[in-house]
């Protein structure tokens, strides 16, 4: 048989492939070094189905298994970055500033932290993404404000930028699609948990950014992604490196996520309580961590004088996010979804409360219909948990420890069943053991 043009079978070379996957695979498999043409080539290549899924998946494992050497790393997530567009933000008159956070239960800080850094000066292009698993996304959150529309072209996302200081939206599909394709790959093959490929994947999409400054919320504990700290710490240092390599200001905290952040688990709640703060109260753990990051980012920005923390007392913020949310079609002052049905779950005994996990919060609010399984499912935008005490509040029998919001009641069975050892009540004055909410700072001269 006559192979024709654009026929080939996958990841047989063709005449003018400089490569062959078989031979990119045997030389991670045996622990060699990747030169700069066989990474360049094998992203490429992936892109445009020339090297097969199987193969990708392969590569994908040997180097999950063997590692890479940090000048592999840097090439990788110069080869993703190339597979798509780069922003350019440089015609604003604003310093930008950009966070990533690597996800947890009930972090919802990008919802204050956008309108108080772009209230204090700076540009902040947050392109977001939706929740899957245990984690809620950014833009599930916003979605529940009626109205609020997540897409945006790139001309239509830069008008919200310049207008109000601000822009929270979904990352287009332009941007990185290397990454895209060998996330879902990834996903499904067991070789998401490698740091050389999630530091790439996630500084991929940041450098396409494009903003001048970057600071990372890097989580550990029971309830993130990387739940061991030392996991945490390298890649937090991992991708601090990358972002500078690529002259992009980046700097990381280590934060905890042993606990839910605040008191709101779930999209609307999380839009609702990021409003308390925005108009000037809120949970003391929300507040510490949006003006710890937002003043990170000022620094970065090179903005000096100004305290993010007078932008929640003057109302500054909350004008910029009332504007943020009605150019982009949302009504600010719109009453937010409320669940169907509710539950409340009780204390048994008098004491303090000394554990709360948050783990087992994210997986019940994600059954109650906050999260997804998979990635085309919808929300619901009522439903998740409210919790009415943290670790070292002290409880008395009977008082309610947290309400579980759903529109459909059956689903508070599945939730409790996750809950079951999410909660130990000890007698009263016992001292609970807690991860410091904000663990570590890793900066330019923390390299390791
Ligand atoms: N988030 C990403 O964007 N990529 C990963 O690999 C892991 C988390």
């Amino acid at each position: 048989m006559i192979a024709l043009a654009g026929s080939w079978p996958a990841g047989m070379p063709s005449m003018v492939e400089p490569y062959s996957a078989v031979d990119v695979i045997r030389a991670k498999r045996d622990k060699h070094e990747l030169s700069n043409g066989q990474i360049d080539w094998v992203i490429d290549a992936y892109v445009r189905g020339v090297v097969a899924d199987e193969q990708m998946a392969a590569l994908a494992m040997a180097i999950l298994l063997n590692g890479m050497t940090d000048a592999e790393i840097v090439r990788w997530t110069a080869a993703m970055i190339d597979s798509g567009e780069r922003m350019d933000f440089s015609m604003l008159a604003r310093p930008t500033v950009d966070k990533h956070s690597t996800g947890g239960v009930g972090d919802k800080i990008t919802l204050p932290l956008v309108p108080v850094v772009a209230a204090c000066g700076a540009a902040v292009p947050q392109l977001s993404g939706r929740g899957l698993g245990h984690t809620g996304g950014t833009l599930d959150k916003m979605e529940s404000i009626p109205g609020w529309r997540a897409s945006l072209s790139n001309a239509e996302m830069l008008a919200v930028l310049t207008e109000t200081g601000g822009v929270i939206c979904a990352a287009g599909d332009g941007l990185a699609p290397a990454d895209k394709k060998l996330y879902a790959l990834r996903d499904v093959t067991g070789t998401v948990e490698a740091i050389p490929l999630i530091a790439s994947s996630i500084m991929s999409k940041k450098i396409a950014e494009g903003a001048g400054g970057l600071v990372l919320d890097v989580k550990t504990g029971g309830g993130a992604f990387m739940s061991d700290p030392a996991m945490a710490r390298r890649l937090a240092e991992t991708m601090v490196r990358l972002g500078n390599d690529a002259g992009v200001r980046t700097r990381a905290l280590i934060t905890a996520m042993d606990v839910p952040l605040g008191f709101a688990v779930g999209n609307a709640l999380e839009v609702a309580e990021s409003v308390e703060v925005l108009a000037g109260g809120g949970p003391a753990d929300v507040i510490e961590l949006t003006i710890t990051l937002a003043r990170e980012m000022l620094d970065l920005a090179g903005i000096t004088g100004k305290d993010p923390a007078d932008t929640l007392r003057d109302g500054s913020a909350m004008d910029v996010w009332n504007a943020m949310v009605a150019a982009q079609g949302g009504d600010p002052h719109a009453p937010l979804p409320v669940a169907k049905e509710h539950f409340v779950i009780r204390a048994d005994q008098t004491g303090v409360l000394t554990r709360l996990d948050a783990l087992p919060v994210g997986i019940a609010a994600w059954r109650l219909g906050a999260g997804r399984a998979r990635k085309e499912d919808p929300v619901s935008p009522g439903a998740g948990i409210l919790l009415h005490a943290k670790p070292g509040d002290e409880i008395a029998a009977g008082a309610p420890i947290m309400t579980l919001f759903t529109d459909e009641s059956a689903r508070f069975a599945l939730a409790q069943e996750a809950l079951v050892d999410a909660v130990a009540i000890g007698p009263v004055g016992s001292v609970v053991d807690r991860l410091p909410l904000v663990i570590e700072r890793i900066n330019e001269e923390s390299r390791g």
